[in-house]
C-alpha cells in the first residue's frame, strides 16, 4: 500500500498544529507543519526589508535559492531557514502577518507545494495547512477541516502568546487573526476552503483535551476502515 496521507486544514488558531503533532505521534507518522514553511519565507522577506504585501516579484525570486528544512528530533519539529534554526523566530505576530502575505504569491505556493508533495511521497504523514486537502494532496486518505469561531481562536492564540511572555493585547490578536482569515480565504491560488470530502470538526467551546480526543478518535476510526 502507498504511504498514508492524513491532512488537516483550517483557519489560524484552530489548534491544527498542536493536535496534528499529537495525533502524528500516536500513529508514528511524520508531522509536517506547512505553515512553518510560509513563516520561513515571511521571515526571510522581512529580514531583507521587503514589503510583504507589495514586493511580490522580489519575494517570488527568493524561492530560487531559499533553503527550508523541517527537522524532527527530541525537541519536536525544528525549522531551519538557510541552515539557521528559526523555530522561535517564526512565531511572532509580525511573521504571522508576513506569512499570510507571502502565501498569496503563486510562485511561493507552487514552490512550497512541490516540497510538501515530495515529503508526502516518502513518508506516512499528518500534514496541516490551509490548502493541503484542496490543492497539495487532493487525493489524501483522510481529510479534516478543523475550525472554531474567530473569538475562540483569538482567545487561544492570545493565551499562548501571554504564556510565552509576549506583551500583546487581545484586540490586536483578534484583528491580526481576522486579517489573516480574510487574506487566506481570498487569495487567487489555493485559498482556504473546506476541501471536497473533508470531515468538518468545529472545536468552539472545547478544551484542548476534548479537541485532541475528538480528532484522534475520528482519524483512528477512518484509518481502521481504510486498513480493513
Ligand atoms: O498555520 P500558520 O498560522 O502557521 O500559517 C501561517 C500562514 O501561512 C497563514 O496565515 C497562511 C499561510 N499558509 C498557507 O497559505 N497555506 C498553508 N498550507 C499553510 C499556511
Amino acid at each position: 500500500m502507498d504511504n498514508i496521507q492524513i491532512v488537516i486544514d483550517g483557519p489560524a488558531g484552530a489548534g491544527k498544529s498542536t493536535i496534528s503533532k499529537i495525533v502524528a505521534e500516536q500513529l508514528g507518522f511524520l508531522y509536517i507543519d506547512t505553515g512553518a514553511m510560509y513563516r520561513a519565507v515571511g521571515l526571510k522577506a522581512l529580514s531583507l526589508n521587503y514589503d510583504t504585501k507589495n514586493d511580490s516579484n522580489l519575494i517570488a525570486q527568493l524561492m530560487d535559492n531559499i533553503k527550508i528544512d523541517l527537522k524532527h528530533g527530541d525537541n519536536g519539529q525544528q525549522v531551519f531557514l538557510d541552515d539557521k534554526n528559526v523555530t522561535a523566530e517564526i512565531r511572532t505576530p509580525e511573521v504571522s502577518i508576513a506569512a499570510s502575505d507571502v502565501s498569496a504569491i503563486p510562485a511561493v505556493r507552487i514552490s512550497l507545494a512541490n516540497i510538501q508533495r515530495k515529503l508526502a511521497k516518502q513518508n506516512n504523514i499528518v500534514m496541516d495547512g490551509r490548502d493541503i486537502g484542496s490543492y497539495v494532496l487532493p487525493n489524501a486518505d483522510i481529510k479534516i477541516f478543523l475550525t472554531a469561531s474567530l473569538e475562540d481562536r483569538a482567545k487561544r492564540r492570545y493565551n499562548e502568546l501571554l504564556k510565552k511572555g509576549k506583551d500583546v493585547s487581545f484586540e490586536n490578536v483578534l484583528s491580526d487573526m481576522n486579517y489573516r482569515d480574510t487574506n487566506d480565504s481570498n487569495r487567487e491560488l489555493a485559498p482556504l476552503v473546506v476541501p471536497d470530502g473533508a470531515i468538518v470538526i468545529d472545536t468552539t467551546g472545547n478544551t484542548l483535551e476534548q479537541s485532541i480526543k475528538l480528532l484522534s478518535d475520528t482519524i483512528k476510526e477512518r484509518l481502521n476502515c481504510l486498513l480493513k
